[in-house]
């Protein structure tokens, strides 16, 4: 067979169509992504997971690390509005504070869709859809959990000390209000610290120390907003002479790899699930909003719990 130039361009918009690959000679589509920063396991993977789809997908991603600062984010947005990119996606540090950058986005015509965390904005139309977890089921399903397990021990007295994701996040409010909510009113539960920990092993093993130090033998459950803070406690509690998931029952937040090996350990009790993975998801509603598509307002993701018992089985599906 004779394979002619035009031949070759037509399999090219072909398999460039299968594989959303942007047609030779088409203009990708640009996105400016705002990340939060790498401050734990969940993050690095939700980072992975964004530019390797943004790089199957063909998409131009200009990636901006914010550093866990909120005027980082600003100062990015405002450069990718200047840069007039097709569509702007973040996640943002803290809840508040971004009506105004996002005032010029909407000014400038340039789609904002907020992946991962909520802004708190009284316009809802200055972003375009929201994809991410359901925080507030998060917390409620770690309470569950730990309303089965005081129910095998009637009357006896839980006193939990928790450690609080970044103070303003969407995920920190939320968490700490599902959990909260589910142990309102059962006079066996009680938190009885609860601080920030920064959703990072640092700051997660200081404040456990602290912790430790007021409260001793006196905790019998952590509740961490993050399995990177649990981790980092567990520390804290073998160094004080402690056996985390037994002394101390452990409850946290994500299903990274390393949460699994700290249940295979035996020192973790539970953890819930909160995928990273949006990337691919994040590039299809990109090309919908920009193509004027219509897409939900909210966009939640599916989830499991995995207690201990469960690890070993789903250790080889952890992808994260
Ligand atoms: O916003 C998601 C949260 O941010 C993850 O639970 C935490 O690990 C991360 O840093």
């Amino acid at each position: 067979m004779v394979v002619t130039r035009r031949t070759m361009l037509r399999l090219a918009a072909s398999a460039a169509a299968a594989t959303c690959l942007p047609a030779l000679g088409a203009t990708p589509l640009t996105m400016g992504f705002s990340q939060v920063g790498a401050e734990s396991e969940w993050r690095t993977a939700n980072t992975a997971s964004i530019k390797e789809a943004a790089g199957k997908d063909g998409v131009n991603l200009k990636f901006a690390d914010a550093q866990q600062k909120q005027e980082n984010q600003v100062k990015a947005i405002r450069s990718f509005i200047a840069q007039r990119v097709d569509v702007i996606a973040f996640s943002p540090v803290v809840e508040s504070g971004f009506e105004t950058v996002l005032r010029e986005a909407k000014a400038a015509k340039i789609p904002v869709i907020l992946t991962d965390r909520a802004v708190n904005v009284t316009d809802k139309s200055l972003y375009t859809t929201f994809i991410g977890s359901d925080f507030v089921e998060e917390g409620r399903l770690a309470a569950r959990w730990l309303l089965q397990q005081a129910a095998k021990t009637p009357g006896k007295k839980y006193n939990i000390v928790e450690l609080q994701g970044t103070v303003g996040s969407a995920p920190a409010i939320d968490r700490k209000a599902g959990f909260a909510e589910v142990i309102k009113g059962n006079p066996n539960l009680t938190i009885i610290r609860s601080q920030t920990g920064d959703f990072t092993r640092a700051k997660g093993k200081e404040v456990m120390e602290a912790f430790l130090k007021a409260q001793g033998n006196n905790i019998n459950v952590l509740y961490a907003h993050n399995d990177d803070m649990a981790i980092g406690a567990i520390q804290a509690i073998e160094e004080a002479g402690m056996k985390p998931g037994k002394d101390i029952l452990i409850i946290s937040i994500d299903g990274v790899k390393g949460a699994f090996e700290a249940m295979m350990a035996g020192k973790l009790n539970v953890t819930i699930e909160c995928n990273p993975l949006l990337g691919p998801q994040l590039m299809q509603i990109a090309r919908d909003v920009v193509a004027g598509k219509p897409v939900p307002k909210r966009i939640t993701v599916v989830e499991g719990v995995f207690p201990a018992e469960q690890a070993a089985r789903e250790f080889p599906n952890r992808r994260y």
